[in-house]
């Protein structure tokens, strides 16, 4: 692990992980070439690139640092099935596509992948009339079987920017009208990019309704701005750092993605946003984070959209701070990568933490004592960079039970761990 006493220094995260799927597969929906820059080379996005080829969608390599160029070609029924890997971003995206577009296919993943709920995009699907086979769970394998799109409006019941997305990319492929409403605000980069690309679409608070227009989406040169979700762990190691104090360049911040920024300041850390400007259909800034001494907070409901991937860095800060900080109604992190609400709590006690889940809350008490002991990742990537950071605590001694799963959204996570710290020492 790492010991950063002190951070100095400027990091750019990589590109954003949310931005990046949809960048891809609007490119492939679009007619003619797009060239995407800044797009994010990491596991998840792969098998966005991966799965779109098998469609028939022509995509360059995608590596890190290099343009990938996208020259869309009519979508077709793949030969084999589509495995999304570990991104459920992909799977529920392209579900609203290929039903919008009626073509047949069979979509699975890992297991992690395939233990994570699915209906909650079938239902609204099957609703519009798409017709869809899936395990007695809701679970992946889905096969899609075809079926005309009728337009909804859509009640759902969680806030979801993946269920929210697959009816709007439904609607936009099958060329209709629909209305998805959530109970709180979600993230909206695909209502974004829509309207970027020419189309229409109208948001009202908690509702997004979407009405297709006569032309085609055209191909695009798109910038994708750097991971706010990535940023944080950077922001996190900084705070808890002795001295110092760490620029993160080109940061995406859409108001939907940076809600740790105003529970950090509640908690005693104020970040700067600098240099605010606009990349395409997203607003971008710096962020210049510093060490501070944290209490505790309460995170409401509504908040958790806005900084729902954030949660375990936040309760791992919130381990060190004078008090408790409660996260109010997070149950949604039980269908993440892992069971991240169980992951969080059993971790923090697992290093002499004091966490608990009350119902869907999830209430941590810091303590002062440097935190020791082994962390099961469950092969979760912002767990393993959440406690990744935990163990740069000065006394710390933070074993991870591994680190590779970092590579889904932050492939060079302890590169740039090592590098922010002045005074690290490496020790496995
Ligand atoms: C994502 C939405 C969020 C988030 C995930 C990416 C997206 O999931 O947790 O990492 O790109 O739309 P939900 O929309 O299911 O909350």
């Amino acid at each position: 692990m790492f010991r950063s006493m002190h951070v100095s220094g400027s990091l750019t995260p990589p590109g954003d992980k949310s931005i990046s799927h949809r960048a891809l597969m609007f490119a492939a929906l679009a007619k003619g070439q797009s060239e995407i820059t800044g797009l994010l080379a990491g596991a998840d996005v792969k098998s966005t690139s991966r799965v779109l080829r098998q469609l028939g969608a022509g995509i360059s390599p995608v590596r890190e640092g290099k343009p990938v160029t996208v020259l869309s070609r009519r979508l077709t029924t793949p030969d084999s099935r589509l495995d999304c890997g570990n991104s459920g971003t992909t799977t529920r995206l392209l579900l609203g596509i290929l039903a919008g577009k009626g073509i047949r296919a069979t979509l699975t993943g890992d297991a992690s992948l395939r233990r994570r709920p699915m209906r909650r995009v079938t239902d609204p699907l099957r609703q519009m009339g798409a017709r869809i086979d899936e395990t007695a769970n809701g679970t992946l394998p889905v096969s899609l079987r075809g079926g005309r799109l009728q337009t909804i409006d859509y009640q759902s019941a969680v806030s979801s920017a993946q269920v929210k997305s697959a009816v709007l990319l439904a609607g936009l492929t099958a060329e209709i009208p629909v209305t998805v409403r959530e109970p709180h605000a979600s993230r909206d980069h695909t209502e974004r990019m829509l309207q970027w690309l020419g189309e229409t679409v109208v948001c009202q608070q908690t509702a997004v309704s979407y009405q297709p227009s006569a032309s085609l989406i055209q191909g695009f040169a798109l910038d994708v701005p750097g991971d706010p979700s990535s940023a944080a762990f950077l922001v996190a190691a900084a705070v808890l750092a002795e001295r110092g104090e760490l620029l993160i360049r080109n940061v995406c911040v859409n108001p939907g993605r940076i809600g740790f920024l105003p529970v950090l300041a509640r908690m005693g850390a104020s970040v700067d946003l600098m240099n605010a400007r606009v990349m395409g259909p997203e607003p971008v800034a710096d962020l210049l984070a510093r060490p501070a001494a944290l209490s505790g907070t309460v995170v409401a409901a509504a908040e958790v959209p806005s900084l729902v991937d954030e949660i375990p860095v936040l309760a791992v800060l919130a381990s060190g701070a004078a008090g408790e900080t409660v996260f109010r109604g997070v149950g949604e992190l039980r269908v993440k990568e892992s069971d991240r609400l169980e992951m969080i709590a059993r971790n923090l006690r697992a290093v002499g933490g004091d966490a608990e889940v009350v119902g869907d809350d999830l209430h941590v008490r810091g303590t002062d004592r440097p935190p020791r002991g082994r962390i099961d990742t469950a092969g979760d990537h912002r767990l393993a960079m959440a406690f990744a950071v935990l163990g740069t605590v000065p006394g710390a001694r933070v074993e991870l039970s591994e680190r590779k799963s970092v590579a889904v959204s932050y492939p060079g996570f302890f590169t740039d761990l090592r590098r922010m710290s002045g005074s690290t020492r490496h020790r496995d």
